[in-house]
Protein backbone atom coordinates (compact mmCIF):
# COMPACT_ATOMS: atom_id res chain seq x y z
CA UNK A 1 0.00 0.00 0.00
CA UNK A 2 0.97 3.54 -0.89
CA UNK A 3 2.40 5.73 1.97
CA UNK A 4 -0.23 8.42 1.48
CA UNK A 5 -3.17 5.90 0.85
CA UNK A 6 -2.12 4.59 4.45
CA UNK A 7 -1.95 8.11 5.71
CA UNK A 8 -5.21 9.08 3.69
CA UNK A 9 -7.25 5.63 5.42
CA UNK A 10 -5.59 5.85 8.78
CA UNK A 11 -6.78 9.84 9.36
CA UNK A 12 -9.69 8.81 7.86
CA UNK A 13 -10.02 6.05 10.94
CA UNK A 14 -9.12 8.26 13.16
CA UNK A 15 -11.26 11.13 12.33
CA UNK A 16 -14.26 9.18 12.46
CA UNK A 17 -13.55 7.04 15.83
CA UNK A 18 -10.32 8.01 17.76
CA UNK A 19 -8.84 4.73 16.57
CA UNK A 20 -5.31 4.91 16.38
CA UNK A 21 -3.76 2.71 12.99
CA UNK A 22 0.03 2.76 13.16
CA UNK A 23 2.19 2.06 10.17
CA UNK A 24 2.97 -1.56 11.23
CA UNK A 25 -1.15 -2.04 11.24
CA UNK A 26 -0.90 -1.70 6.82
CA UNK A 27 -1.49 -5.28 6.78
CA UNK A 28 -4.44 -5.02 8.78
CA UNK A 29 -5.72 -2.77 6.82
CA UNK A 30 -5.42 -4.44 3.79
CA UNK A 31 -7.01 -7.51 5.14
CA UNK A 32 -10.14 -5.75 6.73
CA UNK A 33 -10.50 -3.35 3.62
CA UNK A 34 -10.61 -5.90 0.63
CA UNK A 35 -14.11 -7.12 1.41
CA UNK A 36 -15.22 -3.57 2.19
CA UNK A 37 -14.39 -2.64 -1.11
CA UNK A 38 -15.95 -5.64 -2.93
CA UNK A 39 -18.96 -4.94 -0.55
CA UNK A 40 -19.03 -1.73 -2.40
CA UNK A 41 -18.49 -2.95 -5.59
CA UNK A 42 -14.53 -1.23 -6.19
CA UNK A 43 -11.62 -3.30 -7.57
CA UNK A 44 -9.26 -2.75 -5.20
CA UNK A 45 -7.75 -0.20 -1.94
CA UNK A 46 -6.46 2.29 -4.41
CA UNK A 47 -10.31 2.73 -6.35
CA UNK A 48 -11.40 2.56 -2.40
CA UNK A 49 -9.24 5.54 -1.39
CA UNK A 50 -10.61 7.81 -4.72
CA UNK A 51 -14.14 7.02 -2.95
CA UNK A 52 -12.60 7.98 0.47
CA UNK A 53 -11.13 11.02 -1.02
CA UNK A 54 -14.33 12.17 -2.38
CA UNK A 55 -15.83 11.87 1.38
CA UNK A 56 -18.23 8.48 0.54
CA UNK A 57 -20.10 8.66 3.75
CA UNK A 58 -21.44 5.06 3.92
CA UNK A 59 -18.25 3.94 2.47
CA UNK A 60 -15.99 5.68 5.51
CA UNK A 61 -18.77 3.96 7.89
CA UNK A 62 -17.80 0.35 6.83
CA UNK A 63 -14.16 1.01 6.73
CA UNK A 64 -14.13 2.52 10.11
CA UNK A 65 -16.67 -0.87 11.46
CA UNK A 66 -13.88 -2.52 9.63
CA UNK A 67 -11.01 -1.49 11.45
CA UNK A 68 -12.71 -1.81 15.01
CA UNK A 69 -11.18 -4.44 17.01
CA UNK A 70 -14.38 -6.00 18.88
CA UNK A 71 -12.98 -8.99 21.21
CA UNK A 72 -14.44 -9.26 23.93
CA UNK A 73 -15.89 -12.02 26.82
CA UNK A 74 -18.60 -12.55 29.51
CA UNK A 75 -17.89 -11.17 32.64
CA UNK A 76 -14.34 -9.86 31.13
CA UNK A 77 -11.78 -9.83 34.10
CA UNK A 78 -14.37 -10.96 37.04
CA UNK A 79 -13.60 -8.24 39.39
CA UNK A 80 -15.77 -5.70 37.89
CA UNK A 81 -18.74 -8.25 38.29
CA UNK A 82 -18.00 -9.28 41.72
CA UNK A 83 -18.22 -5.78 42.79
CA UNK A 84 -20.92 -4.90 41.20
CA UNK A 85 -22.55 -7.56 43.40
CA UNK A 86 -21.03 -7.41 46.33
CA UNK A 87 -20.38 -3.25 46.90
CA UNK A 88 -21.42 -1.10 44.06
CA UNK A 89 -25.31 -2.23 43.32
CA UNK A 90 -26.12 -2.25 47.40
CA UNK A 91 -24.50 0.99 47.77
CA UNK A 92 -26.36 3.09 44.64
CA UNK A 93 -29.66 0.98 46.32
CA UNK A 94 -28.58 2.78 49.69
CA UNK A 95 -28.20 5.89 47.91
CA UNK A 96 -30.83 5.91 45.23
CA UNK A 97 -33.74 4.41 47.35
CA UNK A 98 -36.03 7.44 47.16
CA UNK A 99 -35.95 6.84 43.23
CA UNK A 100 -35.51 3.54 43.24
CA UNK A 101 -34.09 3.71 39.76
CA UNK A 102 -30.48 3.27 38.57
CA UNK A 103 -28.85 3.50 35.31
CA UNK A 104 -25.88 2.26 33.65
CA UNK A 105 -23.99 2.71 30.62
CA UNK A 106 -22.24 0.01 28.80
CA UNK A 107 -20.32 2.35 26.52
CA UNK A 108 -18.55 0.25 23.96
CA UNK A 109 -20.42 -3.21 24.26
CA UNK A 110 -19.44 -4.83 21.48
CA UNK A 111 -21.14 -7.93 20.98
CA UNK A 112 -22.79 -7.44 23.93
CA UNK A 113 -21.28 -9.73 26.90
CA UNK A 114 -20.65 -6.83 28.87
CA UNK A 115 -23.76 -5.63 29.52
CA UNK A 116 -25.84 -9.37 29.24
CA UNK A 117 -23.37 -9.82 32.18
CA UNK A 118 -24.66 -6.98 33.98
CA UNK A 119 -28.52 -7.94 33.38
CA UNK A 120 -27.95 -11.97 34.34
CA UNK A 121 -26.13 -10.33 37.76
CA UNK A 122 -29.21 -8.09 38.15
CA UNK A 123 -31.62 -10.68 37.35
CA UNK A 124 -29.92 -13.06 40.05
CA UNK A 125 -30.79 -10.40 42.55
CA UNK A 126 -33.92 -11.61 42.66
CA UNK A 127 -36.54 -9.74 44.56
CA UNK A 128 -34.22 -7.16 45.78
CA UNK A 129 -34.96 -5.36 42.60
CA UNK A 130 -38.52 -6.37 41.91
CA UNK A 131 -39.76 -2.59 42.67
CA UNK A 132 -36.78 -0.91 41.08
CA UNK A 133 -36.38 0.22 37.93
CA UNK A 134 -32.87 -0.69 36.18
CA UNK A 135 -31.96 0.27 33.24
CA UNK A 136 -28.72 -0.69 30.98
CA UNK A 137 -27.98 0.98 27.92
CA UNK A 138 -25.37 -0.54 25.81
CA UNK A 139 -23.50 1.27 22.29
CA UNK A 140 -21.02 1.00 20.36
CA UNK A 141 -20.11 2.81 17.19
CA UNK A 142 -20.61 -0.50 14.96
CA UNK A 143 -23.58 -1.38 13.69
CA UNK A 144 -23.01 -5.07 13.18
CA UNK A 145 -21.55 -5.31 16.64
CA UNK A 146 -24.79 -3.68 18.27
CA UNK A 147 -26.75 -5.94 15.88
CA UNK A 148 -25.18 -9.39 16.87
CA UNK A 149 -25.47 -7.68 20.51
CA UNK A 150 -29.12 -7.64 19.95
CA UNK A 151 -29.89 -10.90 18.56
CA UNK A 152 -27.94 -12.44 21.61
CA UNK A 153 -26.75 -15.62 19.87
CA UNK A 154 -23.51 -16.60 20.76
CA UNK A 155 -21.62 -19.46 20.01
CA UNK A 156 -20.00 -22.30 21.77
CA UNK A 157 -16.75 -20.67 21.92
CA UNK A 158 -17.99 -17.29 23.04
CA UNK A 159 -20.54 -19.23 25.85
CA UNK A 160 -17.11 -21.38 27.26
CA UNK A 161 -15.29 -17.77 27.77
CA UNK A 162 -16.07 -16.47 31.62
CA UNK A 163 -19.62 -17.16 31.55
CA UNK A 164 -20.22 -19.66 34.89
CA UNK A 165 -21.81 -22.74 33.63
CA UNK A 166 -24.73 -22.04 36.06
CA UNK A 167 -25.66 -19.16 34.31
CA UNK A 168 -25.44 -20.56 30.99
CA UNK A 169 -27.57 -23.61 31.72
CA UNK A 170 -30.23 -21.28 33.36
CA UNK A 171 -30.50 -17.96 30.79
CA UNK A 172 -29.61 -19.65 27.69
CA UNK A 173 -31.19 -21.86 25.10
CA UNK A 174 -28.83 -24.56 22.82
CA UNK A 175 -30.13 -24.17 19.05
CA UNK A 176 -27.58 -26.66 17.10
CA UNK A 177 -24.05 -25.20 17.85
CA UNK A 178 -25.70 -22.06 18.81
CA UNK A 179 -26.86 -20.78 22.20
CA UNK A 180 -29.43 -17.90 22.63
CA UNK A 181 -29.96 -15.92 25.17
CA UNK A 182 -33.24 -15.87 27.06
CA UNK A 183 -35.56 -12.78 25.77
CA UNK A 184 -36.24 -11.48 29.32
CA UNK A 185 -32.54 -10.93 29.80
CA UNK A 186 -32.09 -9.60 26.67
CA UNK A 187 -34.97 -7.03 27.26
CA UNK A 188 -33.50 -5.82 29.84
CA UNK A 189 -30.33 -4.41 28.23
CA UNK A 190 -31.31 -1.46 25.38
CA UNK A 191 -28.79 -1.20 22.47
CA UNK A 192 -27.84 1.25 20.52
CA UNK A 193 -25.03 2.76 17.76
CA UNK A 194 -23.01 5.19 19.49
CA UNK A 195 -19.82 6.98 18.72
CA UNK A 196 -17.78 7.90 22.19
CA UNK A 197 -16.41 11.16 19.82
CA UNK A 198 -20.03 12.44 19.67
CA UNK A 199 -21.73 14.96 21.88
CA UNK A 200 -22.92 12.55 25.52
CA UNK A 201 -25.62 14.96 26.58
CA UNK A 202 -28.60 13.09 24.73
CA UNK A 203 -27.98 10.20 26.69
CA UNK A 204 -28.75 11.38 30.35
CA UNK A 205 -27.67 10.56 33.71
CA UNK A 206 -25.76 7.35 34.55
CA UNK A 207 -24.77 6.17 38.25
CA UNK A 208 -22.19 3.60 36.65
CA UNK A 209 -20.00 3.53 33.27
CA UNK A 210 -18.39 0.59 31.66
CA UNK A 211 -15.93 2.15 29.42
CA UNK A 212 -14.07 -0.63 29.21
CA UNK A 213 -11.20 -1.46 26.61
CA UNK A 214 -11.46 0.98 24.27
CA UNK A 215 -9.47 3.36 25.13
CA UNK A 216 -6.37 1.72 24.63
CA UNK A 217 -7.21 2.23 20.75
CA UNK A 218 -7.30 6.26 21.21
CA UNK A 219 -4.39 8.60 21.22
CA UNK A 220 -3.97 10.86 24.41
CA UNK A 221 -5.92 13.61 23.74
CA UNK A 222 -8.78 11.39 22.39
CA UNK A 223 -8.92 9.71 25.81
CA UNK A 224 -9.05 12.80 27.84
CA UNK A 225 -12.25 13.97 25.58
CA UNK A 226 -14.00 10.80 26.14
CA UNK A 227 -13.25 11.00 30.04
CA UNK A 228 -14.34 14.17 29.98
CA UNK A 229 -17.75 13.82 28.60
CA UNK A 230 -18.45 11.17 30.18
CA UNK A 231 -17.45 12.67 33.89
CA UNK A 232 -20.67 15.00 32.66
CA UNK A 233 -22.62 11.88 31.87
CA UNK A 234 -22.28 10.59 35.59
CA UNK A 235 -24.09 11.29 38.78
CA UNK A 236 -21.57 12.85 40.99
CA UNK A 237 -21.48 9.51 43.66
CA UNK A 238 -21.38 7.05 40.78
CA UNK A 239 -18.20 5.02 39.32
CA UNK A 240 -16.58 4.72 36.29
CA UNK A 241 -14.77 1.03 34.94
CA UNK A 242 -12.49 1.60 32.70
CA UNK A 243 -10.12 -1.99 31.24
CA UNK A 244 -7.38 -3.30 32.92
CA UNK A 245 -5.10 -1.83 30.60
CA UNK A 246 -6.21 1.78 30.96
CA UNK A 247 -6.62 3.99 33.70
CA UNK A 248 -7.10 7.69 33.95
CA UNK A 249 -3.50 8.64 35.37
CA UNK A 250 -2.13 11.31 33.47
CA UNK A 251 -4.93 11.97 31.35
CA UNK A 252 -7.61 13.88 33.08
CA UNK A 253 -8.02 15.38 36.37
CA UNK A 254 -12.06 14.72 36.08
CA UNK A 255 -11.50 11.13 38.00
CA UNK A 256 -9.33 9.40 40.19
CA UNK A 257 -9.35 6.08 41.04
CA UNK A 258 -11.14 4.28 43.88
CA UNK A 259 -9.09 2.98 46.31
CA UNK A 260 -9.13 -0.51 47.25
CA UNK A 261 -11.77 -1.22 43.95
CA UNK A 262 -9.50 -2.01 40.73
CA UNK A 263 -10.53 -0.84 37.21
CA UNK A 264 -12.84 1.84 39.29
CA UNK A 265 -12.84 5.67 39.12
CA UNK A 266 -14.83 8.25 41.14
CA UNK A 267 -15.49 11.38 40.50
CA UNK A 268 -12.59 13.94 41.54
CA UNK A 269 -13.81 15.59 44.91
CA UNK A 270 -16.69 13.30 45.28
CA UNK A 271 -17.54 10.03 47.33
CA UNK A 272 -19.13 7.26 44.92
CA UNK A 273 -22.27 5.80 46.92
CA UNK A 274 -20.00 2.29 47.07
CA UNK A 275 -17.80 3.33 49.76
CA UNK A 276 -19.94 3.35 53.11
CA UNK A 277 -20.49 6.25 54.61
C1 LIG B 1 -12.34 -4.52 22.46
S1 LIG B 1 -14.04 -4.09 22.37
C2 LIG B 1 -14.43 -3.94 24.09
C3 LIG B 1 -15.76 -4.56 24.41
C4 LIG B 1 -16.12 -4.57 25.91
N1 LIG B 1 -16.22 -3.25 26.47
C5 LIG B 1 -15.13 -5.38 26.69
O1 LIG B 1 -14.34 -4.83 27.46
O2 LIG B 1 -15.12 -6.61 26.54
C6 LIG B 1 -13.91 -2.39 21.84
C7 LIG B 1 -15.20 -1.86 21.21
O3 LIG B 1 -15.09 -0.44 21.09
C8 LIG B 1 -15.82 -0.05 19.94
N2 LIG B 1 -15.40 1.30 19.55
C9 LIG B 1 -14.24 1.68 18.95
N3 LIG B 1 -14.23 3.00 18.72
C10 LIG B 1 -15.41 3.48 19.20
C11 LIG B 1 -16.00 4.77 19.25
N4 LIG B 1 -15.37 5.85 18.78
N5 LIG B 1 -17.22 4.88 19.80
C12 LIG B 1 -17.88 3.79 20.29
N6 LIG B 1 -17.38 2.55 20.27
C13 LIG B 1 -16.15 2.40 19.72
C14 LIG B 1 -15.50 -1.14 18.94
O4 LIG B 1 -16.45 -1.21 17.89
C15 LIG B 1 -15.45 -2.39 19.81
O5 LIG B 1 -16.66 -3.11 19.75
Amino acid sequence: MKAEDFDLLAGTVKERSGLILSKDKAYLLETRLMPVARKHGLQGLEELCVKVRGRDRALIEDITEAMTTNESLFFRDNKPFDQFTSAVLPGLMKAREGQKRIRIWSAACSSGQEPYSLSMLAKEQGAKLSDWRLDILATDISMEMVNKAKAGIYTQFEVQRGLPITLLIKYFKQNGDKWTLDAAIRSMVQFKTFNLLESMSSLGQFDIVFCRNVLIYFDQETKGKVLEGISKQLADDGVLYLGGAETVLGITDKFAPVSGYRGMYQKKGFTPSVIPT
